[in-house]
């Protein structure tokens, strides 16, 4: 791929290697994302996702075997500036906590901005707009106590102080977990904004089949730290027996779709979202 944001061969990492507690985490891990794409990466729990996911900011290094290439940077080069990488690669961690840890919401989404050199009307208005992006009203939210949010908008919370630096590659680590489905609606429409209107390149890590469906164009699936699979959603999602072996399950749309087929009746296009079945649905009643 020509313009790949991020490019990962054969890569391997091993947590605490020759201790006890010695965990092999990533053994042959691939995947490629391009500028501008919203790409998914998918497998079960343990499966290596946030492994991966600290590879893509510099938070790990390849120490092992395998390249890591982010934003046309080697991440083995020695000249590599891991700061300056982190300011253009946006990591939403798996767990809000691990993000947060200013006293006020305020001070923690502006807390990456101040840190890029922004001060003052520049830095306020920084702030409001990422609070705001997210659903969280800048009066009434920046002086809220981050410990008194709610599982929900401490994730917002975290996504607003990773948006504030306005990364060009966003990573979002199971960050839609624990929002309610209109909450996550609402962040899907900031994802595709982000890409239409400012080219922000997103890779989703997900365990939720239909957002993943929803949301994203290439898929990447991650089993036992081995990339099984990659491909367009639709490819993806076509190959049941390949996701059965990693241990996940196709869409709700895609599995009826399955079981319609297997009674012999066949759906048009190969639908795994309900807009997708719905027009599918309206070809075949109307044809
Ligand atoms: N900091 C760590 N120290 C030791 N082992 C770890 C650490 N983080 C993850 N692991 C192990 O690495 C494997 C992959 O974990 P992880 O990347 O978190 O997978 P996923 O995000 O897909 O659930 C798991 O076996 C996990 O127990
Ligand atoms: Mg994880």
């Amino acid at each position: 791929m020509s313009d790949a944001i991020v490019t990962v061969q054969h890569l391997g990492h091993t947590y605490l290697p020759g201790t006890p507690l010695e965990s092999v985490a990533l053994r042959d891990a691939h995947l490629t994302v391009a500028r501008g794409e919203i790409a998914a990466l998918i497998g079960t729990s343990g499966a290596g996702k946030s492994t991966l996911a600290h590879f893509t900011n510099g938070l790990l290094r390849p120490t092992e075997w395998g390249r890591v290439t982010i934003l046309g940077q080697d991440l083995a080069a020695p000249e590599l500036d891991p700061a300056a990488l982190r300011r253009r690669v946006g990591l939403v961690f798996q767990y809000p906590h691990q993000q947060l840890f200013e006293r006020y919401v305020g001070d923690d989404v502006a807390y990456g901005p101040r840190q890029l050199g922004l001060s003052g009307d520049a830095l306020r208005e920084r702030v409001r707009w990422a609070m705001e992006a997210v659903g969280l009203p800048f009066e009434a939210f920046r002086d809220r106590q981050t410990f008194s949010l709610s599982g929900g908008e401490m994730r917002r919370a975290a996504l607003a102080g990773v948006l504030a630096m306005r990364p060009e590659l966003l990573v979002l680590d199971e960050a839609t977990t624990g929002l309610d489905p209109q909450g996550r609606r609402e962040v899907h429409a900031l994802l595709r904004r982000l890409r239409d209107e400012e080219g922000v390149t997103v890779l989703l890590i997900s365990n939720d089949m239909d957002e993943v469906a929803e949301v994203a164009e290439r898929v990447t699936v991650l089993h036992e730290g081995h990339t099984v699979l990659a491909g367009t959603a639709h490819d993806v999602f076509a190959q049941h027996a390949a996701l059965a072996g990693a241990g996940l399950t196709l869409p709700t749309v895609g599995a009826i779709v399955r079981a319609l087929a297997q009674e012999g009746i066949t759906v048009p296009g190969r639908p795994i979202t309900v807009c997708e079945a719905e027009e599918a649905l309206w070809r075949t009643l109307h044809s």
